[in-house]
């Protein structure tokens, strides 16, 4: 049964950091993970091939069921075509972030989320996992940092990739994302009422990972 399978939720806002704690998380205690965000972002960027208008919430719905969807190795795959680089861009966030508001959108990625709820457990990162997809999760935590710190990691992480980027542009974009998805009227972003509160805008990657766990002891057994 489905309900028996630990959950624990990372919800917060762009480039909070939710997908390096979700996969260490998941890596020290051995439990499967959800990106969810990739879910958007993959259905923003065959959206755009396909032409569709993105304001348009019943074409872009519809396309969803017609993916050919792979996930491997922390590897996403659409059809044979690997696109997981093309899927960490920031166009395809700013897509990912457009289709994201659509509740026909929405609801064709429910299902396909609760299939990643397999044993030992999972760990699940997006923006409604602990309030709209896994409500009954053992531990939910709401990530935050200040915009200046996630604007800086991100520019870290583009140059480092040989990518050039302006800081001031950077932090622009995740703000005008983050008010669409706090402002969107199905599942915003907002932290579950029962959520821990993490602001890691000073923490190191290790400490926040600690906390993490330290939480999830607390939460035994399991
Ligand atoms: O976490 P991310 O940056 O990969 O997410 C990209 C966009 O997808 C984000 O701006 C909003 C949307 N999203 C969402 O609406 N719900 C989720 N659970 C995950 C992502």
């Amino acid at each position: 049964d489905a309900a028996d399978v630990p959950v624990i939720t990372i919800d917060g806002p762009t480039a909070s950091g939710k997908g390096t704690l979700a996969d260490e998380v998941a890596k020290l205690l051995g439990f499967n993970v959800l990106d969810s965000g990739a879910l958007y972002r993959v259905t923003g960027l065959a959206a755009r091939r396909a032409g569709l208008d993105l304001d348009d919430g019943d074409a872009v719905a519809a396309i969803v069921p017609t993916l050919q969807l792979r996930f491997a190795d922390g590897h996403v795959f659409l059809g044979q075509e690997d696109v997981s680089a093309r899927l960490r861009a920031e166009a395809t966030g700013l897509l990912a972030s457009q289709v994201a508001v659509h509740p026909q959108v929405r609801r064709a990625l429910h299902q396909l989320q609760l299939d990643f709820r397999r044993l030992p457990g999972l760990v699940a990162d997006g923006r409604d996992m602990g309030t709209a997809i896994f409500p009954d999760a053992a531990l939910k935590v709401f990530l935050t940092a200040s915009a200046a710190t996630r604007a800086e990691r991100r520019h870290k992480q583009l140059i480092s990739k040989g990518i050039s980027a302006n800081i001031e542009g950077l932090r622009a974009d995740l703000e005008a994302r983050d008010e669409r998805d706090k402002n969107r009227s199905t599942s915003p972003l907002e932290p579950a009422q029962d959520a821990q509160l993490l602001d890691n805008s000073a923490l190191t990657i290790e400490a926040s990972v600690d906390q993490m766990l330290a939480w999830w002891q607390q939460r035994r057994p399991f």
